[in-house]
């Protein structure tokens, strides 16, 4: 499929541009260094951790904490992994309806509730089983981003 060139130059940190690849939506978050922070505090509460499960191929580059070539930004398709509904920014941490107590933002999926983090990792005992997937994807420079 044809590869995306998208401009990230304008997203300030906590917000989110969504761009489209092969029909789907890509997000792109810029995390900020508080966001990227708490990744690390919920391993325990994901499901897959460290993105071992083969649902989908995971890019070497993208092995890491932050499931990402550059640590602010995460770039994953905005697609659960339950049905396929698209799930919704919760990025503001605290107590909110439908959310863990503790929660440190990320992503409600409204169809069935599942959860992800700011890696898009799921949530343990919710009904998607797998993190959101990570396109391939590189940086031409610090602004544009290709996607595919
Ligand atoms: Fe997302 Fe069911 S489609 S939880």
């Amino acid at each position: 499929g044809a590869a995306v060139e998208v401009d990230i130059g304008g997203i300030k940190p906590g917000e989110k541009l969504t761009a489209e690849w092969r029909g789907k939506p890509v997000w792109i978050v810029r995390r900020t260094p508080e966001q990227l922070d708490a990744l690390k505090s919920l391993d325990s509460q994901m499901a897959d951790p460290n993105s071992e499960r083969k649902a989908f191929p995971m890019p070497e580059y993208a092995k890491n904490a932050g499931r990402s070539i550059k640590p602010e930004f995460l770039v994953v398709v905005g697609i659960c992994s339950h049905l396929g509904c698209s799930p919704s920014d919760k990025f503001q941490s605290g107590p909110q309806p439908s959310l863990p107590d503790d929660w440190k933002g990320g992503f409600l999926c409204p169809c069935h509730g599942s959860t992800f983090d700011l890696a898009g990792r799921v949530y343990k005992n919710k009904p998607a089983p797998d993190n959101l997937e990570v396109p391939p994807h590189m940086y031409l420079s610090d602004t544009k981003l290709l996607i595919g």
